[in-house]
């Protein structure tokens, strides 16, 4: 393995180049969103100036080259998770869009059952509680506990025969573990439920393969992995998707119609209401192209390093507690803490005021996890492959400074 060329990738990356108050910017918060590399803002800005056909109803030149950008980006995507085919492929927003589409169009009935695990992000939280509000299904709830991770066997237990649907991250934004999703999968399938993976956290990181994990659906975001904002995808299985019900009706999604109702086009085109975003589409095939260039384990090692360096440093200091296993290997790259008596908008204010570090605080967007372990806040720092062990220096010493002030 040749270690990541941090400089190289680095240049790749101009903000990291303008300095703040005399300061290069330290940003720690690529688990929230990456940066975009130049190729992928060029990708971007190089189909938008070539013209704007409508994607897949065009038939001029400028709708042909913009329905070739879409049908590149559902291959590049589809080869990118080792889908099967082209067509379980769904664009949408993201993977928050990508989740409530699922929720919103699965049939459940009344006494049917969906599985969350405790550490879910609002966005495989909130949908399944609608789902299950109004279709009178149950909600279940496995809960976690960070420091000693995901128990497969604990996990089997909650998974009896009223469990339809199963909803879990492939890596938690909360902690950073990757749950066993295979096995997950071959366990949910024996009770004949079908298993949702919100997939926002992992792609990008590590090679993902939805047919070696045995997932119906997995839901990303292009902005998770260097690509632009706005965009994201569903994966289903074919004959899944071919009975989801559309979240949304209009241009794209019918065949036909009359007054009375439509014809409605096969998938993907049924599920992708409106004119697809052929810009930010050219700006998914740079980023996969770009992620797809890193050598996995050396990107895995980048981040090992960085996250040990910042372990050992926190769990030196007074006040200083983890949310996750102790041990950095097991939470990729991110660093979830918080320092008793200090609010974490004060410190992450402080960060940014005064190394240029940008964290994020508060509770990750996985608040019923913080209200039911009485956890009042967090700050979380989250490295990506243009991080330097400098940058977390400076996460560490401002940390420092604060936590010896009041301990
Ligand atoms: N889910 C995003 C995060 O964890 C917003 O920061």
């Amino acid at each position: 393995m040749t270690p990541l060329d941090t400089a190289r990738i680095r240049a790749d990356f101009p903000v990291l180049a303008t300095h703040q108050r005399g300061r290069l910017p330290a940003y720690l918060d690529s688990a929230c969103t990456t940066l975009r590399p130049e190729p992928v803002t060029r990708a971007i800005a190089e189909r938008a100036r070539a013209g704007a056909g409508c994607p897949g109803r065009a038939y001029h030149r400028l709708g042909r080259e913009a329905t070739a950008t879409l049908e590149e980006a559902r291959e590049a995507v589809r080869a990118f998770l080792d889908a099967g085919r082209a067509e379980e492929v769904v664009f949408v927003r993201g993977a928050t869009e990508a989740l409530n589409l699922v929720a919103s169009g699965l049939p459940l009935r009344p006494g049917d059952t969906v599985l969350v695990t405790g550490i879910e992000h609002n966005s495989n939280l909130l949908p399944w509680q609608r789902l299950a509000r109004r279709s009178a299904a149950r909600l279940r709830v496995h809960r976690i506990d960070v420091a000693t991770g995901f128990d497969p066997a604990a996990f089997a237990r909650d998974l009896d025969p009223s469990v339809r649907v199963v909803a879990i991250p492939h890596v938690s934004n909360l902690c950073g573990i990757e749950l066993p999703v295979a096995d997950v999968c071959e366990a949910a399938h024996r009770v004949g439920a079908v298993v949702v993976v919100d997939g926002a956290q992992a792609v990008g990181t590590r090679p993902v393969s939805v047919r070696a994990l045995g997932a119906d659906f997995y839901a990303l975001s292009f902005h998770k992995m260097m690509g632009p904002g706005g965009i994201g995808a569903l994966y289903g299985r074919a004959d899944l998707l071919d009975r989801l019900e559309p979240l949304l009706l209009g241009g794209n999604t019918v065949d036909d119609a009359t007054y009375e109702s439509p014809t409605l086009a096969p998938v993907p085109a049924r599920l992708e209401a409106g004119v697809p975003a052929a810009d930010l589409l050219a700006g998914v095939v740079a980023a996969i192209r770009w992620v797809g260039a890193l050598d996995p384990a050396a990107v895995r090692a980048h981040l090992l390093d960085l996250n040990r360096a910042a372990t050992v440093a926190l769990l030196a200091l007074p006040r200083v507690s983890l949310i996750g296993p102790p041990d950095p290997a097991a939470r990729g790259g991110i660093v979830n803490f918080h320092v008793r008596g200090v609010p974490s908008r004060d410190l992450a204010l402080l960060l940014d005021d005064r190394e240029a570090v940008m964290v994020r605080h508060g509770k990750q967007c996985v608040h019923a996890w913080y209200r039911a372990e009485g956890v009042p806040d967090s700050v979380r720092a989250s490295f990506a492959v243009y991080n330097t062990l400098d940058e977390v220096e400076r996460l560490t010493r401002v940390v420092r400074s604060v936590a010896s002030m009041i301990g």
